[in-house]
């Protein structure tokens, strides 16, 4: 089937873009591998017709706002972020109502409708970049409460208001301190997503957002690291870096990254199913804040 995904892809002149948490051998794949941040910077330079998103909807969502008049597909329909639905327009417009002053910042993991409604997005390598590029000393910023919860401990300048209060992945949320005392006790280098916890981000040695991982690893060390994120990176870092030791938590799945089968991407590039589609002034809208976040780059 590999063979045949490889021939339909030139046939179509189309690009397959996976993110960093998606099965080894859809990433096998896939014309470019990436966080959020590079998946968006990528969908936005592409000359192809046809844009094969492995992912989750928020990030097919992404790559069909920066590219309108491009097919886009999601080899699975029902792929989606349970985080991005924390965040609801109406939550965004009762906040603004309440706070005219605040900038909206919204994190590239929610709806197209969400988006519109920001100021600007941003992910979680550049958060810290977005809030300090504003003028503005309040931020509403949503839906992960523990991304706000980092920002706020880089910027203590700014006021953070988490929108919502709670909104949370269960995926990090699953990590505790017992897994940090358990790491502790074999040694190594505790490495956390900014989406985990404020108490183990407090006792993480580095926070980083996925591609942040990868930079930091290529800088070097011998020492192994405990990887605190979806158990998906561990192994695409092990590929990167072979001689390195990386632990992941078996536990730490994204159910939703683990929906896409190889199957499921060779139906996709042969049926062109499923295709995003968004109401064109939702995207002119969430195109302003998405593009703004690019300019203030990584
Ligand atoms: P990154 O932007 O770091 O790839 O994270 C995306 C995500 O969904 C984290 O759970
Ligand atoms: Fe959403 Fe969490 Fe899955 Fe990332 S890991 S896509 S934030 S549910």
């Amino acid at each position: 089937m590999e063979t045949e995904i490889r021939a339909l892809k030139t046939e179509k002149n189309a690009v397959i873009m996976a993110h960093n948490y998606q099965p080894m051998e859809i990433q096998a794949l896939a014309d470019v591998v990436g966080d959020s941040l590079e998946l968006a910077v990528k969908a936005k330079e592409t000359a192809a017709d046809l844009i094969v998103v492995c992912g989750v909807r928020f990030m097919a969502e992404t790559a069909k706002i920066l590219n309108p008049d491009r097919k886009v597909v999601l080899p699975v329909e029902d792929a989606g972020c349970p985080l991005a639905d924390f965040l609801t327009p109406d939550l965004i417009l009762e906040a603004k109502e309440q706070y005219p002053d605040a900038a909206v910042v919204v994190y590239v993991n929610s709806t197209a409708e969400s988006k519109a409604l920001a100021d600007i997005t941003c992910t979680s390598a550049n958060a810290v970049r977005v809030v300090a590029s504003l003028p503005n000393d309040t931020i509403l910023f949503g839906p992960d409460s523990n991304l706000a919860a980092y920002v706020q401990r880089e910027l203590p300048e700014k006021t953070i208001i988490p929108l919502p209060p709670g909104g949370h992945c269960y995926v990090h949320m699953g990590f505790t301190l017992a897994d940090v005392e358990a790491a502790r006790k074999k040694g190594g280098t505790i490495v956390c997503h900014p989406e985990c916890p404020p108490e183990i981000q407090e006792q993480a040695d580095r926070i980083a957002s996925t591609a942040g991982m990868i930079r930091a690893a290529a800088a070097g060390g011998d020492e192994p690291w405990w990887v605190f994120t979806e158990r998906e990176m561990a192994s695409r870092l092990r590929v990167l870096y072979p001689g390195r030791v990386f632990y992941e938590n078996p536990e730490a799945v994204c159910a939703d990254m683990k929906e896409i089968s190889i199957a499921d991407l060779h139906h996709a590039l042969e049926s062109e199913e499923h295709e995003v589609v968004l109401p064109p002034e939702v995207m002119d809208r969430a195109r302003r804040a998405i593009e703004r976040m690019i300019t203030v780059g990584a």
